[in-house]
């Protein structure tokens, strides 16, 4: 049997199989279909200071192997997030990592306040969000601003390990990624979704009402593996990899590219159970490749 724990920055998973923010809400839909505690860890939906509706639908689009959503960042806001959601989350025995999104860097060190002292195992910085008009991807596009945001986070988590997710929208990750490191950041997570847009012919109309959208599902897999491997050349920090992830093979060519952990998020929305088979697909290869540890699989790649 494959050993397939896994740990990022100290936090030790019981698999190396997580939901990735957004696609799993904070887990009461899919807790009807299995039990929590079988997932590695849940990187629970994007909060904010304060509540917010999201933008105006159509949201969703569907696209070629994929999705493009505008959604917005709709959440109940950080303290409905502590007092309601936490006391469910901690049910359960997995990983919760909270992911906050703020507009200024005060926002930032609030969130991180407030989260660190719900408890939970892990802060994921979204720096990255396509979909939001202040802060957001404004902040995960330059290096000075994208360092300034890890600071402000890590200076307010406590003890609490900061993860920072990158965005896929810049010429080179590998400068966003040095700068976090060098702000202080414990791991990276990314890819965030690739900016998009798609048009209805018939209206001429951006099928988003908010014209674009960020894509999402197996079409971005070959982005998301090729930014894992040039940000794990980059920075020594460990990563969580996401993007596009249906399958375990999927999983192993992240984690060969150089990921310690990976996230599934928009398989979940044609297979609720994408993450369990994710799961027992990478455990069954590891397996028959006679792998002891699945975390002999990060970096594994021989490059040309
Ligand atoms: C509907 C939807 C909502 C999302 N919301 C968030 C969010 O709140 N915070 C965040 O960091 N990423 C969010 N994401 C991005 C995902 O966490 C993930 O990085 C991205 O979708 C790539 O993985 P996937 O192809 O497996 O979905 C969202 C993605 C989707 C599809």
């Amino acid at each position: 049997m494959t050993d397939m724990r896994v740990s990022i920055a100290g936090v030790k998973f019981k698999n190396p199989i997580l939901v990735a923010s957004g696609t799993f809400g904070f887990g009461h839909e899919y807790g009807k279909f299995y039990d929590l505690s079988e997932l590695g860890g849940i990187c629970v939906k994007g909060t904010t200071l304060h509540k917010r509706d999201g933008n105006p639908a159509p949201r969703i689009a569907e696209t070629p192997s994929g999705i493009l959503n505008s959604v917005g960042l709709q959440n109940p806001g950080v303290d409905a997030f502590c007092a309601e959601e936490m006391p469910f989350l901690k049910r359960f025995d997995t990983k919760i990592v909270a992911n906050i999104s703020g507009n200024t860097l005060e926002e930032y060190s609030e969130l991180a306040e407030k989260v660190a002292a719900a408890g939970v195992d892990m802060i994921e910085v979204n720096i990255s969000c396509p979909n939001v008009k202040a802060g957001g991807l404004a902040f995960g596009t330059s290096c000075t601003s994208a360092a300034a945001a890890t600071e402000a986070v890590k200076n307010h988590a406590g003890s609490v390990p900061v993860m920072v997710k990158l965005s896929p929208n810049v010429t080179d990750i590998t400068e966003i990624a040095r700068a976090v490191e060098a702000a202080g950041a414990d791991a990276l997570s990314l890819i965030n979704t690739l900016l998009g847009m798609r048009i209805d012919l018939k209206t001429r109309r951006p099928i988003l009402k908010n014209n674009t959208g960020g894509l999402s599902g197996p079409a971005v897999l070959p982005v998301a593996v090729r930014m894992v491997w040039q940000v794990a050349n980059a920075v020594k920090l460990p990563l969580l990899g996401m993007g596009g992830v249906a399958s375990g093979a999927d999983a192993a060519e992240l984690m060969f590219a150089g990921a310690s952990a990976v996230a599934v998020g928009t398989a979940l929305f044609n297979d609720p159970y994408a993450p369990i088979r994710v799961r027992d697909e990478l455990a069954e290869y590891c397996e028959n490749a006679g792998v002891a540890r699945v975390s002999e699989l990060t970096g594994g790649v021989k490059p040309w």
